[in-house]
């Protein structure tokens, strides 16, 4: 019987290792380090004020004391909150991370960073930010932007082609590897882990797509995937239970 080939997918921390850690901070990027992740998956926003934060929710309320949306915020406002506390007393006085601060445990750590940017509609701004932010931290190779937003993924491919760039989906876009390649000019497609059907697979392969779905927290899904050459990252929750996961069949 013909065996199947693995593909060792790299493994990026969704908000860091967020299942243990509150998520989008620097305790949960530094648990992902320590789990062994190969990247580091994490959303960023504007303040008004134009830092560029790390954080999942257009308001602080749901993982912070405060409460206020992001960017009607000042950034000293926001980084005197708690943003650990809601997930455990052990995690009290976890600050709103800059992305600036990833990127130095990023390059401390060798990791790759996948830089999701939310939805805006001050998105040239935020745009020619991370693409300062990563020239300026020589993190260029190291980097793949993803965003819902597909006319920011063309916007930053247009200001500067050699960031990769890969489009986020739920569901619905036939052909997603086409579409990635001649319509948006992106590198890869990040869609839901149900999104990934044959078709989607195939689309990608005929147009040198990468796939990494979001999120792939089971064991059993892992390894499915782990089989399909194109699926060249899972993002997770758990990576320290992907990472075990990974090694079980390749140890086999
Ligand atoms: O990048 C994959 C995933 O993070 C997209 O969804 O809502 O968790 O940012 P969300
Ligand atoms: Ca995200």
């Amino acid at each position: 019987m013909k065996t199947k080939k693995i593909h060792k997918p790299l493994i990026y921390a969704h908000r860091g290792a967020s299942a243990d850690a509150p998520e989008n901070t620097m305790a949960s990027f530094e648990l992902a380090a320590q789990y062994e992740a190969d990247g580091i998956e994490l959303d960023v926003i504007l303040t008004k004020d134009g830092e560029v934060v790390v954080i999942h929710d257009d308001d602080v309320d749901r993982t912070s004391n405060g409460k206020g949306t992001v960017e009607q915020m000042y950034y000293s406002d926001i980084k005197a909150l708690d943003f650990g506390s809601w997930k455990g007393s052990e995690f009290k006085g976890e600050k709103i991370p800059l992305l600036t601060d990833v990127c130095r445990l990023v390059k401390d750590k060798n990791m790759l960073l996948n830089i999701e940017i939310k939805p805006t509609v001050r998105s040239s701004e935020i745009e020619d930010k991370v693409i300062s932010i990563c020239k300026s931290m020589d993190l260029v190779d190291q980097v793949v932007i993803s965003s819902f937003n597909h006319y920011c993924m063309r916007s930053i491919k247009k200001k500067f082609s050699k960031l990769e760039t890969a489009i986020l989906y739920q569901s619905g876009i036939m052909k997603a590897g086409r579409y990635a390649r001649h319509t948006v000019k992106a590198d890869g497609i990040h869609p839901h882990k149900y999104a990934v059907v044959a078709e989607c697979v195939k689309s990608a392969a005929l147009n040198g797509i990468k796939i990494r779905p979001w999120t792939v927290d089971s064991p059993a899904i892992f390894q499915k995937m782990a089989g399909i050459k194109y699926i060249t990252g899972v993002i997770t929750n758990r990576p320290d239970i992907m990472r075990k996961a990974l090694n079980e069949i390749t140890n086999k």
